[in-house]
């Protein structure tokens, strides 16, 4: 029978990932995607529990969804909430204490037994949570994978065993996992059949990738690159790059300490490895990076930049700050300015501390007053948004290939990624949609670009998959 589902996706991509995939679990089962809560059977949201924010979020969304639950019942119709992703793992109890009109819970781990565990909850009467490992996850998920579109993501590697003082993630997605590379590039092959052109592959620490290496014999993945030992994502790619069909490769998010020599490499000869990389660094005072249990120094992550630049010297940077953290003095936020200043980046994150229950630094005495963190925030904030801005305008008069891979917002325009992940803007027909086009940049703003293709571009378009962008 048919039924809908309509999932909403909170936090970061590892999560964008898991809402297709819980997709796919389902579309077997005569799942169709609804088009907002109003109109499914069941609406599973996909939650983050990253800062106090992104948690509080959910259980407002859970107040609206009740009344939805409400006028569905008095409607005769189904109407089933699921409660998915870290905020579940992390307290499904709390969930179920403050929004019981809640069916079902379920951690990140759990989502390739969501037909089973929907049953379950019916014949219960009441929401269940399961505790899986990532593995066993990726073993029984469905081949079968509606295409994401021109520019898509992949899960490699699950879970963090750095335990940053502040972070959830250790305790919400468990301990590292990484996916033996023969899944892995049969997954990429399946996607870029499917008409995708650009792959992300993720990972809480994807570049801590230590996945088994294809085994020897062939036919069993048709891989059949040497035998046993394991791949480092600088391996991985290598092998992904050869796929025909697939132009661009990506990863995130990355921990400082594991940009390896084989990645860094990667970086100098791979041409479909994108010149642009998020690595955060979260502070600039060793103090502060110590408490945090970063186990990087500030000189450690310059080091590291300046040798992916000397292979790569057009690589762009980006990373992930937090301001305020127990402890943090204006000499340590001086130093975070300092470092933002010397490492010059193309866009970046920041964030105020938010304390997360159970984290280590939660408990710390030494707290920044609310005001302190809003004028650092600020502060730092008009720093990484200058650099961007600069960033942007000095591409003005170049020409970059773009992926031309959403709509855009006006009628006959499109919008794409150039190389260094920037918001590129176009006026294009749409038969180039999935394709890479020259754009000769002559805009800019704070966060994106704008350009026109070349007056000859006019040849025929790389033929884009049937389907694709139809789930
Ligand atoms: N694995 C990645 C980051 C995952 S979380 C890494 O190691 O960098 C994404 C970002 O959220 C972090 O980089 C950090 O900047 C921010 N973040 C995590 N916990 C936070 C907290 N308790 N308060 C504020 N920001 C936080
Ligand atoms: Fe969180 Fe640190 Fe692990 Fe990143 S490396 S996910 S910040 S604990
Ligand atoms: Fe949030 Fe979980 Fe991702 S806490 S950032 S959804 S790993």
């Amino acid at each position: 029978m048919q039924k809908s589902v309509y999932i909403k996706t909170y936090g970061c991509q590892m999560n964008v990932y898991d809402s297709a995939r819980m997709a796919d679990v389902l579309a077997p089962r005569g799942y169709r995607q609804a088009d907002g809560p109003e109109d499914a059977d069941l609406v599973i949201l996909n939650t983050c529990h990253i800062r106090e924010k992104a948690a509080e979020k959910v259980y407002s969304e859970l107040g609206r969804l009740k009344r939805i639950k409400q006028a569905r019942r008095a409607a005769g119709k189904e109407a089933t909430i699921a409660v998915a992703g870290c905020v579940a793992q992390a307290e499904g109890a709390e969930i179920r204490r403050r929004a019981p009109m809640v069916d079902l819970v379920f951690g990140p781990q759990t989502y390739h037994r969501l037909p089973e565990l929907l049953a379950e909850a019916r014949r219960a009467g009441s929401a269940i949570d399961q505790e899986f490992e990532a593995d066993e996850k990726f073993d029984f998920l469905p081949e079968e994978s509606a295409c994401q579109g021109p520019a898509a993501f992949l899960t490699v590697q699950e879970g963090c065993d750095k335990f940053c003082t502040f972070c959830v993630v250790p305790y919400t997605r468990g301990a590292e996992y990484s996916r033996p590379a023969a899944a892995v590039i049969a997954e990429a092959r399946r996607m870029v059949s499917g008409g995708t052109r650009e792959i992300t592959l993720l990972g809480q620490n994807v570049n801590a990738y230590a996945g088994e290496a294809p085994g020897g014999f062939e036919g069993g993945n048709g891989a059949g690159f040497g035998a046993g030992g394991t791949w480092r994502l600088g391996r991985l790619i290598r092998e992904l790059a050869e796929i025909d069909g697939l132009d661009r490769i990506r990863y995130t998010t990355s921990h400082p300490r594991d940009m390896d020599d084989e990645l860094i490499a990667a970086h100098a000869d791979v041409p479909a490895l994108m010149p642009y990389l998020h690595l955060p660094v979260q502070s600039g005072s060793d103090r502060i990076l110590a408490a945090m249990n970063r186990k990087h120094t500030a000189a450690d992550y310059r080091r590291t930049v300046d040798r992916l630049r000397t292979v790569r010297p057009d690589i762009a940077l980006s990373s992930d700050f937090i301001v305020g953290f127990p402890g943090e003095t204006d000499a340590d936020f001086a130093a975070t300015l300092k470092l933002v200043t010397e490492v010059g980046y193309a866009q970046a994150y920041s964030f105020k501390y938010s304390a997360r229950p159970g984290t280590p630094a939660a408990t710390a005495e030494n707290r920044v007053p609310e005001a302190a963190k809003a004028g650092r925030l600020a502060a730092l904030q008009q720093l990484l948004d200058a650099q961007q801005a600069a960033f942007n305008h000095s591409c003005i008069g170049c020409t970059m290939p773009v992926l031309l891979d959403r709509p855009g917002r006006k009628p006959g325009q499109m919008v794409g990624r150039s190389p260094w992940m920037q918001a590129v803007h176009v006026t294009a027909p749409p038969e180039r949609f999935g394709s890479i086009a020259d754009v000769a940049i002559d805009r800019a703003t704070a966060n994106s670009l704008a350009g026109r293709l070349p007056a000859a571009d006019s040849g025929p378009p790389r033929a884009y998959a049937e389907g694709v962008g139809a789930a």
